[in-house]
């Protein structure tokens, strides 16, 4: 109801035009939450000022609506190859699609999170922002593209994009005397814990469950919530954060001739360099700011010649980890400024393995460990590294759940689910098979998971073997990529079953995809476009249309990464 409130004023005329709304739409394009959590402050200040407010998940929007905005404010983050997160992607093809339509009169500002890890930093947002421009929108408030440790700054910006839309929002309610809503309720059922103040929890499991002779090391996580009233649901993440590896923060601590005693700032708080190492600051996933600040800083002129030329830089950091850049670029330095060149460590992202209906106080975890050998010594991933091989059983870790409404359960328990599970993209789908479970849920459940061997690389084998025999798991279909000549994917096994998966599609079945990102998921994508069209008379923009109903039905959910 993105403008009803111009119409209903009885004798006060109202300066708005019919249709024409003097409120802020606030679309929000959100995987992990992040985008959702700015827009929700947006909202919660705009309110503040006595703003009326529309808050919409951008799968939620219609497009139709987009001419009768007057005021709009996007938070969108990016993902992958400068990819839309997946709730956002129907309207960011709408906007560059001929349907859409001419927005001059309305006013915009636009809010990108991003990762400058990646290529392609704020992509996403960069689109909404031209997209709507094109289209006649004008941009009221400049863009800001937002880092991973962007709090502060979002909070500038929301400042900013307020001060602008308020005089004219207000001048456009005119007589309609918005008032601020006192009872404005702020989604806050959830715990006290949240990624700037995460629960210390303990680790209480650790262990391997791939083969001695596998390529991966993937290990079940298992971690105490005792006490925190931490509660998830099956489809939620947890945001893990991470001690460094010892040795490795020494190393370069010795390297620079530093004195891990020395004490240092960050963020309002004084430790030792080494502790701040160790701690609180990023040293395995690179970004092109370090290097910048880490060459001027330490003058030299070969890191500085790498960060002047941005395909160069992007080449240099996707073979490095931090500890690797300042390990090959020893220079003299202070401790302080070292620590200025970091940005804060983040937490990692995990897809909940568990239910709390089965396991309650705990929380489990699928963890892949990255490991790749570079410059004569394995590396190894910062969180995964010290999941799998730093941290012992009883050690602590901070952590905090985060909620995805894009990863449920059917409500309905009848509801038949596809499963489309990969490697560690089984873990929300065991935490789904927990639940129905617990929960007695009568629908049917069809898992597909694929990794390379069937001996070494069978994730939680005994627990599906034990489902199928209980009957919870209806359908299992297995593809063991490398156990043959001939590579076989979970995509392979939707088409040789491509009659019963429409045939599920056709009763009401949920889909969901969990894994990687950059081709799995979209391999799976094609797959179920082929089956459409071989099994249920579409054609293939007939069998696309068809899947975009289903994931504006919330019925085809992805979790990628
Ligand atoms: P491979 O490594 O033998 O190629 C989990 O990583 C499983 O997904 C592995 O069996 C892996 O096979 C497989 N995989 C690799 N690329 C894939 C793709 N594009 N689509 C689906 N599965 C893929």
């Amino acid at each position: 109801a993105a403008s009803a409130n111009s119409a209903s004023l009885g004798g006060i005329a109202p300066v708005a035009a019919a249709g024409e709304s003097a409120s802020l739409t606030i679309l929000y394009g959100s995987q992990t939450g992040n985008a959702k959590g700015v827009a929700n402050k947006l909202k919660e200040q705009a309110e503040s000022r006595g703003l009326a407010v529309q808050l919409v998940n951008m799968a939620d929007y219609k497009p139709a609506n987009l001419k009768k905005e007057k005021f709009i404010a996007i938070a969108v983050s990016t993902y992958g190859e400068g990819e839309p997160p997946e709730p956002a992607e129907t309207l960011h093809a709408f906007l560059a699609s001929k349907k859409a339509p001419k927005l001059e009169g309305a006013k915009i500002a636009v809010l990108g999170l991003g990762d400058t890890s990646y290529e392609f930093f704020c992509q996403t947002a960069k689109d909404f922002e031209t997209r709507l421009s094109a289209l006649g929108a004008e941009v009221l408030h400049p863009r800001a593209d937002l880092d991973v440790d962007y709090d502060a700054e979002a909070a500038t910006w929301i400042t900013g994009a307020l001060d602008a839309f308020e005089p004219l929002i207000k001048a456009q309610a005119g007589a309609q005397n918005v008032t601020a809503n006192p009872f404005a309720i702020s989604a806050s059922l959830e715990s006290q814990y949240t990624k700037q103040n995460p629960f210390d929890a303990e680790l209480s499991v650790v262990q391997k469950i791939t083969g001695r002779d596998s390529t991966k090391d993937v290990r079940h996580i298992e971690i105490s919530l005792e006490g925190s009233g931490i509660t998830y649901q099956p489809g939620d993440s947890l945001g893990v954060y991470f001690l460094n590896d010892e040795a490795r923060v020494e190393e370069i601590i010795a390297l620079l001739k530093l004195d891990a005693s020395t004490l240092v700032n960050v963020a309002d708080e004084q430790i030792t360099l080494r502790d701040a190492l160790i701690e609180k600051l990023e040293l395995t996933q690179s970004y092109p700011g370090f290097v910048e600040k880490y060459a001027q800083a330490t003058n030299s002129a070969d890191l500085q010649a790498v960060a002047a030329d941005k395909a160069a830089l992007r080449e240099y950091i996707a073979a490095r980890q931090i500890f690797d850049v300042i390990k090959q670029n020893p220079a003299t330095i202070d401790a302080q400024t070292l620590v200025d060149c970091c940005r804060k460590v983040q937490a990692r992202l995990y897809s909940i393995a568990s239910s709390q209906a089965e396991v309650e106080e705990e929380v489990h975890l699928t963890v892949g460990l990255v490991e790749f050998d570079a410059f004569g010594e394995t590396h190894h991933g910062g969180c995964s590294g010290y999941l799998a091989l730093r941290a012992e059983e009883g050690a602590k870790v901070k952590v905090f759940s985060e909620h995805n409404d894009n990863f449920r359960l059917p409500q309905n328990d009848a509801t038949p689910v596809i499963m489309i599970g990969p490697g560690t993209g089984i873990a929300p789908f065991r935490a789904f098979l927990q639940e129905r479970d617990a929960r007695g849920a009568e629908g049917e459940n069809w898992l597909f998971f694929g990794n390379p061997h069937f001996t070494q690389d069978f994730l939680y084998q005994v627990e599906i073997q034990g489902y199928v025999k209980s009957g919870l798991l209806t359908n299992v279909d297995l593809a063991f990529s490398r156990d043959q000549a001939q590579k076989v994917y979970v995509q392979d096994r939707i088409r040789e079953k491509g009659a019963d998966v429409v045939a599920w599609l056709e009763k009401g079945a949920h889909v969901y995809i969990c894994g990687d990102a950059n081709r799995m998921a979209k391999d799976v994508h094609q797959a179920l476009v082929d089956v459409l069209v071989s099994h249920s008379g579409r054609d293939a923009e007939q069998a696309e249309e068809y899947l975009k109903e289903l994931r504006s039905a919330h019925r085809y959910q992805k979790d990628v990464y």
